[in-house]
């Protein structure tokens, strides 16, 4: 990288919109095209006249939608028959109460593991339906690294873990050491979710707010192994039993019609790039280019164990406060957006969700060495 160049590449042409690069953890970038067929569509859906907003969700236009995003989901996930997907509302937040609802068995335990701001929040949630054993926490060293040394009670009802800890940069890479416990297995992928081939019929549950990767906030998907369900002898509200949904095929009450509508664009976009692999591959290139740049560049310090680094979220910080600020402004100035860390952990953050292009990350890299150029 020529560390010569002026810091200045983001000249705006008179009347064209403004270039920005988005590294916001969520809600956050998703693909153009997927912006420009929403907005068309809510202007005229598929040439009916009607706007995107003003159909019925009980019309055959809304059921094609609905019917599609979930296929593909099963699709893109190479999900088995025993897997169900429903697209729900409450966002991942109350999947932390939904699922022990449904799945902590009366006089069981589930357990979780503590890794994160997220996971500490599904925890509290847990335990106003039973007994939760927490298995391990990393939260004495500020969640910089995931424990992987602890044993689970082969009673539980399940194990929860979170796959991708968005605040603090961490992800999971091996789940051997879940699948190896033998108590049904519950993720919450909100944050990485589709970024990766992964055996996901391995999971007996997963949930994932869509605002990161699959689309706009306001829904959240929660993939399940019927097997799991029947099983915790609890009355459950209508609208927060998992098999209702599955039963009336996400469609059980008026659904976030447009916010599973913009789902469904972005997965017809990732099974046009060619799907999970494909995304697969440009996120782990993306993110080699900008933990390279962290690692050879010694002002900058990246914040968790180098073999749980994230390639969702990279954390990192300075060592001196007062160039912290001067790098977050010229961020700002060069219409790099979301660049800021999270207040627990401070530094910066550059989330790299799957519609992040290679040419974003190259331009906070360019950044980055023409910033430690000028200061060292
Ligand atoms: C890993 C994880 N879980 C849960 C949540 C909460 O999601 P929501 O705001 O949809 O409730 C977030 C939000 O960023 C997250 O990153």
């Amino acid at each position: 990288m020529n560390q010569e160049q002026p810091a200045v590449i983001n000249l705006e042409a008179p009347g064209q919109a403004k270039v920005v690069h988005n590294f916001n953890s969520g809600p956050s970038i998703l693909p153009k095209e997927v912006f420009e067929e929403a907005s068309r569509s809510v202007v005229d859906f598929n040439h009916t006249g009607l706007s995107i907003l003003e159909i019925g969700h009980r019309t055959r236009l809304f059921q094609d939608i609905m019917d599609e995003a979930r296929m593909l989901m099963k699709q893109l996930m190479q999900l088995d028959e025993e897997h169900e997907v429903m697209f729900l509302h409450g966002g991942a937040s109350t999947q932390f109460f939904q699922v022990p609802m449904n799945l902590l068995h009366a006089n069981a335990s589930a357990a979780y593991t503590d890794t994160g701001i997220w996971a500490s929040k599904a925890i509290k949630e847990a335990k106003l339906f039973g007994n939760v054993e927490v298995v391990c926490s990393s939260k004495d060293k500020n969640y910089t690294f995931l424990p992987k040394e602890f044993t689970v009670d082969t009673s539980s009802s399940y194990l929860h873990i979170t796959t991708n800890n968005t605040v603090y940069g961490t992800q999971w890479q091996d789940f051997s050491i879940f699948h190896n416990k033998h108590v049904p297995l519950v993720a919450d992928m909100s944050s990485d979710i589709l970024s990766r081939n992964i055996d996901y019929n391995k999971f007996d549950l997963i949930y994932a707010g869509a605002q990161k990767n699959i689309g706009a906030a306001g829904v959240n998907i929660v993939v399940v192994n019927k097997s799991c369900l029947e099983k915790s002898g609890r009355e459950i509200p209508t609208m927060l039993d998992y098999r209702n949904h599955i039963e009336a095929g996400s469609l059980l009450n008026t659904p976030p019609v447009f916010a599973v509508y913009v789902c469904l664009l972005t997965l017809r976009w990732l099974k046009k790039i060619g799907g999970v692999s494909e995304a697969e591959k440009r996120n782990n290139e993306k993110a080699a280019l900008l933990y390279h740049t962290i690692d050879i560049l010694p002002i900058f310090k990246g914040t968790v164990a180098k073999e749980d680094r994230s390639k969702m979220n990279a954390c990192f910080i300075m060592e001196d406060v007062r160039l912290e600020k001067e790098f977050l402004s010229l961020c700002e100035q060069e219409g790099m957006i979301g660049v800021k860390g999270h207040r627990t952990v401070g530094g910066f953050r550059i989330s790299m969700y799957n519609a992040l292009s290679m040419e974003s990350v190259q331009a906070i890299c360019h950044l980055m060495n023409y910033f430690a150029g000028q200061k060292t």
